[in-house]
């Protein structure tokens, strides 16, 4: 045995249901996965495979690549599944903001991130982008606790000083204030002790509505200077997408580029009112877009069309965006994504005409939907998740076909995967790795 192979660290045995890209289905059956530091190095039949097997999933058990959800409220993980009976704005002032204040307190944060972050990696959810509260102690708590429990995650201190779009006991007292508050939240989650490597910063103006643009410009020059990464909500609903309209003149998309906001790898929430010039200009900037459909049921006012963004070369995933969306589970959003899909493409309003009730040729499939859910949103960030393949990081999941398969022994593999893409949930999913490392 040469040096090389001392280092490989784990061998496992199963087969896989992943999306290479958005139109195919792969399945890989019986196969060794050889996973080196955290890292794929190889996938071979097990067939041809010679040595130790380390783990092998049960006959019935499939491993598919760990989800990877795009937007996370951290804060609002307490009010996921309640109050969804008024819109957006009046929701942030009535039950958002009062809950993500309460993170003020630090140890009452980590009891919520020590609840949290379990019952999403017990959810299949290997990779998190979270918005943290406006609180640098908090949001650093929040990235610990990832580290703690082996979720990869991007952290992000939210920022939020504008008078009118926040309230006076939940903001930044200045953009400078603010600005400082997001650099020293930067240093503290770059400072802990993370040996694999899970954990990065993520520089996260709320919103247009909820910053100043002094603010908002700091932040950019911030991501510029430091390589960071950025999350912001983007033309959300007619609200949001108005005030931009009426205080910058222009659409988010076009301000949030004017400002610098709009870099690549920008992680652009929800997005349901973007325009074709929009689309452009953010396949153009190498931004993309966390499609939420659950949350966008309850506050988008549109739906968002996934296909036409896909199609004009905008990077898209899935997010959960916790708790405007009310499940925390990533394969449920991938099924509601194809869901609104068909609702966009057929229409809603039957007094219309057939002809004129929707837009032709929105539908999305399973596969498109899981591959949302994995290389989707592995794309949008540029990072070698998504896809188990040799040069990518072993974060995976084992689900068990138990529960999902009708009439065992009579499908096809195909028909397997749309079902579990439909069906699948957290009771099915078992065991789950994150860089190699089995965390649940
Ligand atoms: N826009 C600004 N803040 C939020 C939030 O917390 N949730 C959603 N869905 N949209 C937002
Ligand atoms: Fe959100």
């Amino acid at each position: 045995m040469g040096g090389r192979l001392r280092n490989v660290t784990l061998h496992i045995r199963a087969s896989v249901f992943q999306t290479p890209n958005r139109h195919e289905f792969e399945y890989l059956d019986d196969v060794v996965i050889a996973v080196d530091a955290g890292e794929i190095s190889s996938i071979t039949p097990a067939a041809h495979f010679e040595g130790r097997i380390d783990v092998t999933l049960e006959a019935n058990t499939v491993l598919i690549p760990g989800l990877i959800d795009l937007h996370i409220h951290a804060p609002q993980w307490p009010q996921l599944g309640t109050g969804y009976d008024v819109p957006l704005d009046e929701w942030l002032f009535e039950y958002t903001f009062p809950i993500e204040a309460k993170c003020a307190d630090t140890a009452y944060a980590q009891e919520v991130w020590g609840d949290m972050v379990p019952a999403l990696l017990a959810n299949g959810t290997t990779t998190a982008v979270y918005y943290g509260s406006v609180h640098v102690a908090a949001t650093t708590a929040l990235a610990e606790t990832c580290i703690r429990h082996g979720q990869r995650a991007w952290v992000g201190r939210t920022a939020m000083d504008h008078p009118e779009g926040t309230p006076d006991y939940y903001r930044d007292e200045s953009a400078e204030v603010g600005l400082a508050a997001s650099r020293e939240s930067i240093d503290a989650i770059t400072a802990l002790d993370d040996p694999h490597s899970l954990v990065a910063p993520i520089i996260t103006p709320r919103f247009i509505p909820a910053c100043t643009d002094e603010l908002l410009e700091g932040l950019a020059k911030l991501a510029a200077e430091t390589g960071y990464l950025i999350q912001t909500h983007c033309s959300e609903n007619d609200w949001e997408h108005g005030y931009v309209l009426d205080r910058h003149g222009v659409s988010d998309t076009t301000s949030l580029d004017r400002i610098g906001l709009l870099r690549e790898s920008t992680v652009l929430a929800h997005g349901c009112l973007l325009g074709d010039d929009d689309l452009a200009l953010i396949a153009e900037r190498g931004a993309g877009v966390a499609h939420c459909p659950l949350s966008n049921v309850y506050f988008g006012d549109a739906v968002f069309p996934t296909r036409r963004a896909l199609d004009a070369g905008v990077r898209v995933g899935l997010g959960t965006d916790i708790a405007g969306g009310p499940s925390a589970s990533l394969i449920a959003q991938a099924a509601r994504a194809v869901d609104v899909s068909r609702h966009l493409e057929n229409g809603v309003d039957q007094r219309l005409p057939a002809s004129e009730r929707g837009v032709d040729n929105s539908r999305i499939d399973a596969t498109t939907a899981f591959y949302l859910a994995t290389l989707g949103g592995a794309e949008v960030l540029d990072a070698p998740l998504g896809l188990l393949a040799p040069g990518r990081q072993f974060d995976a999941v084992a689900v068990s076909m138990a529960g999902i398969d009708t009439l065992p022994g009579h499908d096809t593999t195909s028909r397997r995967f749309e079902r579990l893409v439909r069906l699948g949930g957290r009771r099915d999913i078992g065991a789950v790795w994150v860089a190699g490392r089995q965390v649940r």
